[in-house]
Parts: structure tokens; C-alpha cells; sequence
């Protein structure tokens, strides 16, 4: 397998997610073409679509080689398989209900994996123009600026991100109700954005200090993940441990 230049993929991916950022601003202020997927609460717009069309195009162009995992061409019967090969695994628009509802918590998720490893991560949200940068071993930053996860050890006095999710299978919703009513009384707070990724994003920068997500998938967290990383916390799968 050719050497990755990090550097170079996290340049022409930051290029490339600004101006998809560009089409997300716009867009978030319009009226949208809605679609639902896996529930009724799990939606797909024209501008998810175009999104990952004009990244995956870019990166393609780029680096003819790699691989890609996108939400929306895994929806539309894309593999999602994970190889050694570099791979961007891309979320176009992170938090679609809120981007539904111009609810400005929503982002532009773009991670490369090398080897099963990450490398680069970005996280945009174009709205509040907040851009997360992360390359393997050189630290995270918001806009420029190096981020730490808050360090924050005790429960009491945790600010803790989860959400629903958008499954309304019956067992799964009684399941993160429950993690929630237990949780609840032992937290500092309890917050939901709506998107897995700018959750992710928050703990790195220690704008809180704990995110847990019940059925996320790859593209949620490929580049929070990094993110939280290079930031110094930790990231655990609960299915790998379970394992
Ligand atoms: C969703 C959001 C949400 C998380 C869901 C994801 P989408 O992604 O990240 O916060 O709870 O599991 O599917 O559908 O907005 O890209
Ligand atoms: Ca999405």
C-alpha cells in the first residue's frame, strides 16, 4: 500500500468541506425536499445528497485510490466495508433533523482511516462556523485553536451529552430511557444537540464532558472519534468490549 500523506489528505479534505459548507449554509435557511430511511425520524434531504456527492467526487479526484464509506451511498446500497486501505468515511450532514428544522447544531463529518486507525478527522458546522481539525499525533483544534477535554473525573459534576436516536424500535427506545432516568440523578447536567459528531466535537473542546450514543454508526463517529483523541480523552465501544 503507497505511503499516506496526512498533511495532504487533511488539506484537499478542509478545501473540500468548506465548500460543502457553503451549500449546507444556504441550504439550512430553504425549504427542503425531505425523505425518510430506517424510521420516520430518519431523514435524508437533497443537500445530504449533494454533499457527499461533491465530497466523494473531490476526494476521488484527489486520491484515486481510496476508499469510501458515506452515509448516503451505504443507504442507497453502497458497502459499508472497512479494509486496511485508506478509507473517508463521511457523514454530509450530521444532525438532518436539525438541519430539517434550521436547528444550527448540525455539521459536515469527514474522517480517513488508515489501517483501521484514524488519521485525519474534520468537523464543520458551517452554521456557527466552527471548524474541528484533527490529524493523527499533532493534537485537535477549533478554528485554529488547540483543544483538551476537560479532564473531569466525577459524575456529579459531569455535563453529559446522549440523545434517542432515530430508531423508534420499541426495546431500543425503552433502552435509552432507562440508561437516561439512571443517569439522571447522578449527573452535574444532561444535554442533547441532536448530532453524534458535534457531541463529540464538544467534549474535545471540554464544552462537556461525556457523550454516550446507543446505535450510532461509523459515519457519525469517524471523525469525532480523532477529535476527542487528540484532544486527550477517550473513546470506548461498548460492542468491542462486549466482545
Ligand atoms: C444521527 C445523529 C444523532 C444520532 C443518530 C445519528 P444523522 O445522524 O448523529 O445525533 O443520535 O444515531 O444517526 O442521521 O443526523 O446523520
Ligand atoms: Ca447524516
Amino acid at each position: 500500500m503507497a505511503e499516506v500523506d496526512a498533511q495532504k489528505c487533511f488539506d484537499v479534505a478542509l478545501d473540500l468541506v468548506k465548500q460543502a459548507g457553503k451549500v449546507v449554509r444556504e441550504a439550512i435557511k430553504k425549504k427542503k425536499n425531505i425523505e425518510t430511511k430506517s424510521s420516520a425520524v430518519d431523514l435524508v434531504t437533497e443537500s445530504d445528497k449533494a454533499v457527499e456527492k461533491m465530497l466523494i467526487s473531490g476526494l476521488s479526484e484527489a486520491f484515486p485510490d481510496h476508499k469510501f464509506i458515506g452515509e448516503e451511498s451505504v443507504s442507497a446500497g453502497e458497502k459499508c466495508v472497512l479494509t486496511d486501505e485508506p478509507t473517508w468515511i463521511i457523514d454530509p450532514i450530521d444532525g438532518t433533523m436539525n438541519f430539517v428544522h434550521s436547528f444550527p447544531y448540525t455539521c459536515i463529518s469527514v474522517g480517513l482511516w488508515v489501517k483501521k486507525e484514524a488519521l485525519v478527522g474534520v468537523v464543520y458546522n458551517p452554521v456557527l462556523e466552527q471548524m474541528f481539525t484533527a490529524i493523527k499525533g499533532q493534537g485537535a483544534f477549533l478554528n485554529g485553536e488547540k483543544l483538551s477535554v476537560s479532564g473531569e473525573k466525577d459524575l456529579g459534576q459531569a455535563l453529559v451529552f446522549s440523545e434517542m436516536g432515530t430508531s423508534r424500535d420499541q426495546e431500543k427506545v425503552n433502552t435509552v430511557l432507562t440508561n437516561i432516568t439512571n443517569l439522571m440523578p447522578k449527573v452535574h447536567g444532561f444535554r442533547s444537540m441532536g448530532s453524534a459528531a458535534m457531541h463529540m466535537a464538544y467534549v474535545a473542546l471540554s464544552a462537556a464532558d461525556a457523550y454516550f450514543g446507543f446505535g450510532a454508526h461509523c459515519w457519525d463517529t469517524a471523525a469525532g472519534f480523532l477529535l476527542v483523541k487528540e484532544a486527550g480523552g477517550i473513546v470506548i465501544d461498548t460492542e468491542v468490549f462486549a466482545g
